[in-house]
């Protein structure tokens, strides 16, 4: 029998991400470089980053400064568009598996917020709550709710009203967007499905069904009510790597069907409080720090469970420092630390022995619980109404000024 590309992923380099599963070489770290090769992918390199900056005069976001985002596809067909005076739009999306997003789940949104409000573009974002009722033991009522829920925590990020579409599958698959849905079906056979996802015969045929659903939002004619005429228009989608497999898909059918690629852009995984062997996930509660933890509760998780580079002993920390390679508290900060020469000076001190695991860890929970307080009070505001209001099916006349 034929191997599929997830087989001959496991037996390559046996390190595995897919939109379900993300695990390094035995239990290693992963290894970005190897995944760029793998799936195809471009490297976001300083002369990408400093074009963006050119373009949009202003300094390149954390994210990009510190390479979280770090791979891309077509990214600088949609920058040599952006110069020529024509407009793109943004798509990402959120599965609602669990009541509250996590840290991770935080680092599309925030960089999404950015790309919007630095290119002045529209945005829709998916809210597969079909695909969650198909993966997990959830109810089609269940993962409705879910939607909703974290439908706040995505609108907490600050997104414009005035440019931002948010949709439930669940409410707004039909019409144009699932004739799309068919046209993309009709190009893809079992084989490929099952090459790329990896799907067995026992999978039942809604995980088979579902591809069709996650590609079609990068095509502007699923959104009639946005962008009627505009068919050319390009779609950009921030997304981590593990979404790859969709867009993969996607951009092989799209121009058999008469349309243009999605571009990508990709970071790399926040990883979990245990190490850098995956990425934070929502099934295991001590691997994540929720957007919803209390201050005590995030102090308790860093303390606990943050996998620490120092020695053992203050004697042998003093004397050979700190392996900032597997040190949890120093990746957080390099995520959400934004002063850059402070990260730099605890880096040298902590690397040298001259700081200790404790003090980094006590930055950390300041940065992390101030993060998570400014997100609990942004979420608080938001109303019932405004998510209707953002779900409302509705054209955005102002979404390009
Ligand atoms: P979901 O809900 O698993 O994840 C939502 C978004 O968060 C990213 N992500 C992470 N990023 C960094 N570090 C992590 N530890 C981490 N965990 C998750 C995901 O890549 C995703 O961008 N099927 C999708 C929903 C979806 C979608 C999309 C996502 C529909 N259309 C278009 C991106 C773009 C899902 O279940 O995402």
């Amino acid at each position: 029998m034929e191997k599929n590309e997830m087989e001959e992923q496991k037996e390559e380099d046996d390190q595995i991400v897919n939109p379900w599963e993300v695990a390094g070489k035995d239990g290693g770290k992963i290894d970005y470089d190897k995944l760029i090769d793998k799936f195809g992918c471009q490297r976001l390199d300083e002369s990408l980053i400093s074009r963006i900056e050119r373009l949009t005069s202003r300094p390149p976001h954390v994210f990009l400064r510190r390479g979280v985002f770090f791979a891309h596809r077509d990214f600088n067909e949609i920058l040599d568009a952006y110069e020529r005076g024509e407009k793109f739009y943004l798509y990402t999306g959120r599965g609602p598996s669990s009541e509250a997003l996590h840290l991770g789940h935080l680092i599309p949104f925030m960089f999404t917020k950015y790309l919007q409000d630095a290119f002045k573009v529209p945005l829709v974002i998916q809210l597969t709550d079909d695909e969650k009722c198909m993966w997990k033991n959830l109810s089609v009522e269940e993962c409705q709710r879910l939607a909703r829920e974290n439908a706040k925590d995505i609108i907490a990020c600050g997104f414009d009203i005035t440019k931002t579409f948010i949709f439930s599958d669940f409410d707004y698959v039909g019409g144009a967007f699932y004739r799309n849905m068919v046209k993309v079906a009709k190009c893809v056979t079992f084989n490929k499905v099952v090459g790329i996802f990896g799907f067995t015969a026992e999978d039942h045929i809604g995980k088979i069904s579902f591809p069709p659903v996650q590609a079609v939002p990068s095509f502007p004619s699923s959104f009639p009510q946005l962008f009627p005429g505009k068919d050319d228009l390009r779609c950009l989608i921030p997304c981590a790597i593990d979404q790859d497999p969709y867009f993969r898909m996607t951009r092989d059918v799209a121009p058999r069907i008469g349309y243009q690629k999605p571009a990508l852009i990709e970071s790399s995984f926040f990883p979990a409080l245990q190490g850098e062997t995956g990425k934070m996930s929502a099934s295991d509660p001590n691997s994540a720090i929720y957007v919803t933890d209390s201050a005590k509760v995030i102090k308790n998780k860093v303390n606990k469970y943050a996998f620490s580079g120092g020695q053992d002993s203050i004697e042998n920390h003093r004397k050979y420092g700190a392996n900032l390679e597997v040190d949890i508290p120093i990746k957080y900060l390099g995520f959400f630390l934004e002063d850059d020469a402070e990260l730099e000076h605890m880096r040298k001190e902590y690397a040298a022995g001259r700081m200790l695991t404790g003090e980094v860890k006590k930055r950390l929970i300041e940065v992390l619980t101030e993060l998570v307080e400014r997100h609990i009070r942004a979420r608080a505001a938001v109303t019932d109404e405004m998510v209707d209001a953002f779900m409302a099916i509705r054209p955005l006349p102002n979404m390009f000024d």
